[in-house]
């Protein structure tokens, strides 16, 4: 860790300006490579921005903004930008074929001892790994967007990974400022995406089968939980494309799981949502506002606590694969999606043996639509802990002790 001196980051765009930025400031010597010089000077602009902002608001001073900016480099030459470099973090586009040509270059080109991180959020760290002669130094470091705000990196080992690279990448993160988590698999969605994405498609398969109206489900949410945008004005705020795009890319990787069909609609109609002034609701402004269908009366049909069984579900089967601590899933879960608490919290909160019951209901109601009896059966983990007597908070242990 001590010898981690020069840091290069592939990429100047919405991740890559934010990653260079933390690195600066924390003390690095920053090289940023990207295709075009305009593409370097738009990140360049934008970091400045940013410290400008932080510097406004009294969280770093002149100075130290100066000689932050005084340590960051940019070149459009890859072989260049990695010559001296201790630690890599690559944030270029998410397309396989371009980020394992990438880190067949760097690993050419790059220091021996050098770590070479991808900031991915849905590609295969292992495939990376495999274009190099690095394997063990190859690791995923995960941040969210934005970086300079989101204070969660996963820090996800592929098979080839060694300790000494993820613990270095660990440190470097909290060098940075972030709090890390572990993931000791190469797994689809890594931790916050894998538990947090599928109860959104489930909730959109609820509306795609008329069970609920999306205005039932997030006026509960509204008025009930005090959630601001509800999940499906939150889809529409994010876009639909991008919702479509994750839940997809679950079907790809985990079947018999299968995105909404509503989602498919709106996406191949291109209602996508507040950007183009229709998606679950409409935006005549283009601006998301409280959609005029929410009520107070529709509160009251929809259970809020049905979807959340399906990401303790999900929660309870990274525990049980060995991916995770349950303290680790339930950080990335109350980061990643600023969320007052973990799932694995919330099921100790509920009881393991109510969460066992209401998802065995939920899957008997719900199990024969398409591809849901996936993520509504039980995980045999939560069986488990129901027979052992593991119950959560009333029973003084459950995924944790009391
Ligand atoms: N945007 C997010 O919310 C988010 C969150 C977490 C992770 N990620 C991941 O981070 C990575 C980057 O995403 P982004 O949103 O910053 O993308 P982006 O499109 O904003 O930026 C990518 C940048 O990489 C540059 N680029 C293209 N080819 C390059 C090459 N060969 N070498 C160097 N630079 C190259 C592009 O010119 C562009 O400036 C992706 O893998 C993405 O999945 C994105």
């Amino acid at each position: 860790m001590e010898d981690i001196k020069n840091i290069t980051v592939l990429g100047a765009g919405a991740m890559g300006h934010g990653i260079a930025q933390l690195c600066a400031v924390a003390g690095y010597n920053v090289v940023i490579r990207d295709i075009e010089q305009k593409f370097l000077d738009d990140g360049l602009g934008k970091i400045k921005w940013s410290l400008g902002k932080l510097s406004e608001k009294g969280k770093i001073s002149a100075d130290a903004m100066k000689a932050a900016l005084g340590r960051i480099n940019t070149t459009t030459d890859l072989k260049e930008s990695v010559k001296k470099c201790d630690f890599m973090v690559e944030a270029i586009p998410e397309v396989l074929k371009l980020k394992q040509d990438t880190f067949k270059e760097v690993d050419a080109a790059a220091p021996k001892q050098a770590i070479l991180a991808t900031n991915t959020s849905a590609l295969s760290i292992t495939e990376m790994a495999k274009v190099t002669k690095r394997p063990a130094q190859v690791v995923g470091m995960h941040f969210f967007n934005p970086p300079q705000m989101m204070r969660l990196v996963e820090v996800i080992y592929q098979p080839k990974t060694s300790k000494e690279t993820a613990e270095i990448t660990y440190q470097l993160a909290k060098k940075l400022g972030k709090e890390p988590v572990y993931c000791m698999k190469d797994i689809p969605g890594f931790l916050a995406n894998r538990v947090m994405n599928p109860p959104g498609n489930f909730l959109a398969w609820l509306v795609s089968e008329k069970i609920f109206t999306p205005a039932e489900i997030d006026s509960t949410a509204h008025f009930k939980l005090g959630n601001p945008m509800g999940s499906f004005g939150l889809m529409d705020y994010v876009g639909i494309d991008v919702g479509y795009h994750v839940q997809k890319f679950f079907e790809e990787k985990e079947p018999p799981y299968k995105v909404a069909p509503i989602l498919e609609e709106l996406f191949k109609k291109k209602e996508l949502g507040v950007k183009t002034g229709k998606g679950f609701y409409t935006y005549p402004d283009k601006t998301w506002k409280v959609p005029v269908e929410w009520s107070k009366d529709k509160a009251e049909k929809f259970d809020p606590l049905m979807s959340a069984f399906v990401a303790i579900n999900r929660a309870a089967q990274i525990v049980a694969d060995g991916v995770a601590t349950a303290q680790d899933v339930d950080k990335a879960v109350q980061l990643g999606f600023n969320m007052p608490f973990g799932m694995l919290q919330l099921a100790d909160m509920q009881g393991i043996d109510v969460c066992v019951q209401k998802l065995e209901e939920l899957n008997k109601k719900y199990g024969k639509i398409d591809g849901l009896k996936a993520i509504l059966e039980p995980h045999p983990i939560l069986k488990k802990m129901v027979k052992e007597g593991k119950l959560g908070q009333k029973s003084k242990e459950g995924f944790y002790k009391y």
